[in-house]
């Protein structure tokens, strides 16, 4: 596996694959790998010609007093587990690499980018979304591949690149759980051990909200409301439990077939998030 630090390394590598006719998947990352992360690796492995994966824990997507400064970074690990994948190479910037100091120009997709975690991370997802163009400007990838664990994430991504023509497809891949169902996620690092066993109640409530919503007997408001207290329950501080359309993320109306229920909560200082979709 090749590990280049520079704009212009990465170019000069993804050319000459380019000039050979092969095509190229992309994996974006914050680092400290896991079997989530290295899902994604595969499926991009399987996709395209070539794999590049890019670690870059991406400083304006954090909110003041977020874990920006304390997000695990494990680069050794972290290169060990993409070359066991087989990555192609991997992409270290340092954050003057891809931000200039006077930089003026930020993505913001409307609207969605304010709902759910962008309500309570204000700036989140316009961080999320400069930042992704800016990789995709840079790596320029025929596909590239998110995780719908973050499946606000995934939405933003695919309305910038259908509003911006940006010419790569865009493809979701199924959340990895732990055996109790806890999604997957870096941050599960920073849970305690009796936190540990009330994460996984978080999948609970929203499997309970699918099966009641399959069984058609409450409104999504009761529904919604249900799992708040459910969780609240359980010792989370509650963000949100919403029963949202699939494909847009609105609050799902009662003949919306395709839904999504997304859900984000705390446990002590950690913010966890999940969601599950189905079609009614
Ligand atoms: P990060 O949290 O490192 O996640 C990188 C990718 O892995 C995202 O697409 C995320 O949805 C996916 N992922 C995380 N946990 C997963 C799981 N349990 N199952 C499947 N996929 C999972 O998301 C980001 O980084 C950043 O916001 C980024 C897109 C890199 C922009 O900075």
């Amino acid at each position: 596996m090749q590990i280049v630090n520079t704009v212009c390394e990465l170019r000069r590598a993804v050319k000459i694959w380019r000039s050979a006719g092969e095509s190229v998947a992309f994996v974006p990352t914050m680092g400290n790998l896991h079997a989530g992360h290295l899902q994604l690796v595969r499926m991009a492995r399987k996709n395209a010609d070539r794999a590049v994966v890019s670690i870059f824990v991406n400083p304006t997507q954090f909110g003041a007093g977020e874990d920006f400064e304390t997000y695990p970074r494990t680069e050794r690990e972290d290169q060990e587990k993409l070359t066991g994948e087989c990555a192609d190479l991997l992409f270290q910037p340092s954050v003057t690499d891809i931000y200039a100091p006077d930089a003026k120009t930020t993505v913001t997709v409307a609207g969605i980018s304010d709902w759910y975690c962008g309500a309570s991370r204000p700036g989140h997802f316009a961080g999320v979304a400069t930042v992704v163009s800016k990789l995709f400007n840079i790596v320029q990838p025929d596909s590239a591949f998110f995780g719908l664990k973050d499946f606000q994430q995934f939405t933003v991504i695919k309305t910038m690149v259908r509003d911006l023509n940006i010419p790569v497809e865009i493809i979701g891949v199924d959340t990895v759980r732990e055996p109790d169902g806890l999604a997957m996620s870096s941050r599960n690092g920073y849970l305690t051990d009796d936190e540990k066993r009330v994460a996984p109640k978080l999948y609970q409530s929203l499997c309970a909200a699918r099966d009641v919503i399959l069984d058609g007997n409450q409104t999504y408001e009761e529904v919604e409301q249900r799992a708040l207290q459910f969780l609240q329950q359980a010792g989370f501080e509650t963000d949100y439990f919403s029963v949202c359309r699939g494909s847009d993320l609105t609050k799902a109306a009662a003949e919306d077939v395709d839904l999504v229920l997304l859900a984000a909560a705390k446990l002590g200082k950690t913010r966890l998030i999940d969601n599950i979709y189905f079609s009614r």
